[in-house]
């Protein structure tokens, strides 16, 4: 099941950062540039231009990204830090104003004239999202998302989740990125999809071909997809309180896990093939109606969240859900997925259970300690296990239940495992568009997701103690 191999880009490229002052940019871009650049893995003609609003000189910019780059010190060399810093360059700009976008397009066009050539140019939203649509409509009155030559160059648009609020502001911002971008230049962002334990699930599913003749309902019980996190708001709790777990987790990542677990072989191992395999998974998830709702889904706030910085002190805000859903699908008949999700939860660990049926006696079949189960431990400590059965020596004939392990910590060349980011940058400079979520995928989430939304105040919000919810 080999994909391509990987691939080096190598057209010159600017890389354009709405936001560079911003949290994402520090935490998750600039340190993926920075590792890929000392990997020698960008382009040897290559740019980040970082837009913002803060009024910064050349000394300024540098001291402030140093400051806040966010790596470890000595994990770099000082001068693989000092000369990447010197490909980035600062327009100080308003997100609303088309004199800064003329003068972001003019600072491109020079760079390029620098340089002798049209180059790529790659533009991340890493702003707020009620800040996308105006950046995209000024994006497009520049004319910053047309190629500078029909030959070589291409614009490529990188948008982070969440891809909308509901079906209809999905839409909305999916048109508007149809009318500036086609298909291919859209990379839309869920950084659960380039983590190497996720890629994993496919690897396993189909490079085994003990797992897919009992990959079904007749065989498997239940899957439990759990994304625990025991801290609380860091500092976002304005954000965060405005949308939720269920957008901020449940319609993408916790879904797109779902969509690995359950996919059925994809036709081939394209990114065509790969997404669409995905997609065919979430547009068959069963609606949960609103008479089921209480059945299928809790929610729930840990005490304490009102008074996060940020958060509304009456705020209604979910922090925690536990859904219950099928999926319309043969092999799956009647087969319950459980997706659950926290925050100040008792543990930090995301992991996929799949619980087999106990085929012994099938009085006992939900008996979970009879059952096997194979677990993707997607982090921390990365692996795979399988929980199983064996004689307890001696004389009578009892079984007890031990445990098979794979841990990627204990494998040397598994112990590194590529940062989500520098993947997600890599995939994006090189066109390959696997791991990033197609249209089809984000309008079938959100069409599972919105009715729940929709009758979302009516369930009752249950109250929790930070770090009270058990994890099994
Ligand atoms: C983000 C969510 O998409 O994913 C955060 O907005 C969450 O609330 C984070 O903490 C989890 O990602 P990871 O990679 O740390 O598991």
């Amino acid at each position: 099941m080999d994909r391509a191999e990987h691939q080096v880009a190598l057209h010159p490229t600017i890389f354009v950062i709405f936001g560079i002052t911003g949290d994402l940019a520090a935490r998750k871009l600039l340190p993926a540039l920075l590792s890929l650049y000392s990997k020698k893995l960008l382009p040897k003609r290559f740019s980040v231009v970082g837009f913002s609003r803060r009024p910064f000189n050349r000394e300024e910019f540098r001291d402030f990204l140093r400051s806040r780059l966010n790596i470890r010190f000595g994990q770099y060399k000082e001068e693989d830090i000092k000369h990447f810093l010197d490909h980035i360059v600062y327009v100080q700009g308003f997100f609303d104003q088309s004199d800064s976008f003329r003068l972001l397009s003019s600072k491109l066009a020079e760079i390029d004239k620098l340089w002798g050539q049209c180059s790529n140019k790659l533009f991340h939203l890493s702003v707020p999202p009620n800040l996308y649509e105006g950046i995209l409509h000024k994006i497009h009155d520049s004319k910053l998302a047309l190629p500078c030559s029909d030959e070589t160059g291409w614009t490529r648009i990188l948008i982070e989740k969440p891809f909308g609020n509901d079906t209809k502001t999905a839409q909305s911002l999916d048109a508007l990125l149809a009318k500036l971008f086609k298909e291919k230049q859209i990379f839309r962002i869920d950084h659960y999809l380039a983590k190497e334990s996720l890629q994993n699930i496919l690897a396993f599913r189909f490079a085994n071909s003990m797992y897919e003749p009992i990959w079904n309902y007749r065989f498997i019980d239940r899957v439990h997809i759990k994304l625990f996190e025991a801290d609380g708001m860091n500092n976002r709790g304005r954000f965060y309180d405005s949308i939720g777990a269920i957008r901020d987790v449940g319609q993408n990542h916790m879904l797109m896990m779902l969509a690995l677990i359950a996919m059925e072989k994809p036709a081939s191992f394209s990114s065509n093939d790969i997404r669409s395999a995905r997609a065919h998974v979430l547009k068959k998830l069963k609606s949960i109606s609103p008479k089921s709702l209480v059945k299928q889904v809790v929610r729930g706030q840990y005490n304490g969240y009102i008074s996060e910085e940020g958060v509304k002190p009456n705020s209604k805000t979910e922090t925690y859900v536990r859904l219950e859903t099928e999926l319309s699908i043969s092999r799956w008949k009647g087969v319950p997925f459980y997706l659950e999700t926290g925050k100040s939860m008792s543990e930090t660990k995301t992991e996929i259970d799949v619980y087999f049926k106990n085929t012994e006696d099938k009085k006992s079949e939900h008996d979970p300690a009879k059952q096997n189960i194979l677990t993707f431990r997607v982090q921390p400590d990365e692996g795979i296990k399988v929980r199983f059965f064996v004689k307890t020596p001696g004389i009578g004939l009892h079984t007890e239940a031990k445990t098979l392990k794979f841990k990627y910590s204990d494998v040397a060349s598994f112990a590194v495992i590529p940062d989500d980011y520098e993947r997600l940058i890599n995939d994006v400079f090189v066109g390959d568009q696997t791991l990033f979520a197609s249209t089809d995928e984000i309008m079938a989430s959100w069409k599972f997701i919105t009715p729940i939304l929709e009758n979302w105040s009516k369930l009752p919000l249950k109250k929790y103690n930070k770090g009270a919810i058990e994890v099994e």
